[in-house]
């Protein structure tokens, strides 16, 4: 019994413009047709696993609960937070939820904004680990590292375990190491990207919160017992759900535990995690050009232009980013596409 489990928290302030508060990147059709929550879900839909959790603000209720049932899933049990509280709560209360009915279910966590270009590459994968984690390990996937990327977690390999070819020890856990560290780290050989991914048993986790971390497991343990549900949404209750600390599953479970277990995998994971991503993800032109609705380019090379309902011109630009909305332009150059973020930080703050 596996049950796919989507975050959907966060707000994808590096690919604003398009990417806003009330309507994160994960809504957003980026790379084709479908919406990266879209996506997300149908791959569990895809493999035939169990209806879906989607952990969500309630504020996004709507918008997912139409997503979904665009992509056919009308049975996605949708979770509501009254107030973001991070991922290590986010998963507290699909862990209960589903071991109300069944603790040793399997959940599949997944982040709604990640896109897989390799999904053919999957469920091998998943099945490897869905045997780790019937056996009580809380299992990631370990992605090859191509850069020195600070924003990620780095998983040390160790052993391979004997009774589960293709699953490894974690030797430890480094949640967003600071430059120095991330550079060793991918030189190693030795250590694998987190892509944010886990598979465990409903119960594995509850008891490593127990251990870890009692106040979030209480505090959403309560929100939990006294949520109120309509229609397809289960609404945590938010007196209790606000006392829970705010800290990622990363810093909280997976640093910590002893029953951490990795599988490396190849399905071309990325994160998205800014308009430079997006356009290494993106088809080009000859001239390593990404355009995205009415774009027109003169003499510019390895720029990516998206425009949404107004004609966007761009000459004689190499690397740049021009992403034009009804609202807002952002033009940036491809090496500071991490900096969108600290600009939206200074737009938000001057109001
Ligand atoms: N429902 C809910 N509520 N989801 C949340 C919340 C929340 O309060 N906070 C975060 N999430 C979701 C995000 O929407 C995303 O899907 C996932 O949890 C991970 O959160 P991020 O904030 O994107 O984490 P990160 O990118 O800093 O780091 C994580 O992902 C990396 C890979 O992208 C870590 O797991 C790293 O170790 C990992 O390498
Ligand atoms: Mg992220």
């Amino acid at each position: 019994h596996i049950i796919p489990v989507i975050l959907s928290g966060g707000s994808g302030s590096r690919l604003w413009p398009v990417s806003r508060s009330s309507f994160p990147k994960q809504f957003w059709p980026l790379l084709g047709d479908r919406t990266l929550l879209q996506d997300t879900a149908r791959r569990g839909a895809d493999l035939q696993l169990a209806a879906p959790i989607v952990v969500c603000n309630q504020e996004h209720r709507f918008v997912i609960a139409e997503q979904l049932r665009e992509v056919g899933i009308n049975d996605a049990r949708i979770v509501l937070e009254p107030v973001g509280r991070n991922s290590a709560a986010a998963i507290a209360a699909a862990a209960l939820l589903v071991a109300e009915t069944d603790p040793s279910a399997i959940l599949w966590v997944m982040a709604a904004d990640a896109a897989i270009s390799r999904p053919e590459n999957l469920p091998s994968a998943l099945s490897t680990a869905v045997a780790a984690a019937n056996k009580g390990y809380i299992v990631t996937f370990g992605m090859t590292p191509s850069k020195a990327e600070t924003g990620y977690g780095y998983i040390e390999l160790g052993q391979e375990f004997s009774d589960l070819p293709g699953v490894y020890a974690v030797s430890s856990f480094v949640e967003k190491p600071n430059h120095a560290r991330a550079a060793e780290m991918r030189d190693s050989g030795r250590h694998l990207w987190n892509s944010g991914m886990f598979v465990f048993a409903a119960k594995t986790m509850l008891d490593e919160l127990k251990r870890y971390e009692p106040t979030i497991l209480q505090a959403v343990g309560h929100a939990v017992a006294n949520r109120t549900a309509d229609a397809d949404f289960q609404r945590l209750d938010s007196v209790s759900f606000a006392t829970s600390p705010d800290i990622s599953i990363d810093y909280a479970i997976a640093e910590r535990t002893q029953h951490a277990a990795v599988v490396p995998a190849d399905f071309g994971w990325s994160d998205i995690g800014s308009w430079d991503a997006l356009w290494e993800l993106s088809p080009k032109d000859a001239d390593g050009n990404a355009t995205k609705g009415d774009v027109f380019l003169d003499r510019s090379r390895n720029c990516y232009v998206r425009s949404d309902g107004i004609v966007a011109a761009v000459a004689g630009m190499d690397d740049a980013i021009v992403v034009v909305t009804q609202d807002a332009v952002l033009v940036a150059h491809r090496d500071r596409a991490q900096d969108v973020k600290h600009l939206v930080a200074r737009l938000s703050e001057a109001g």
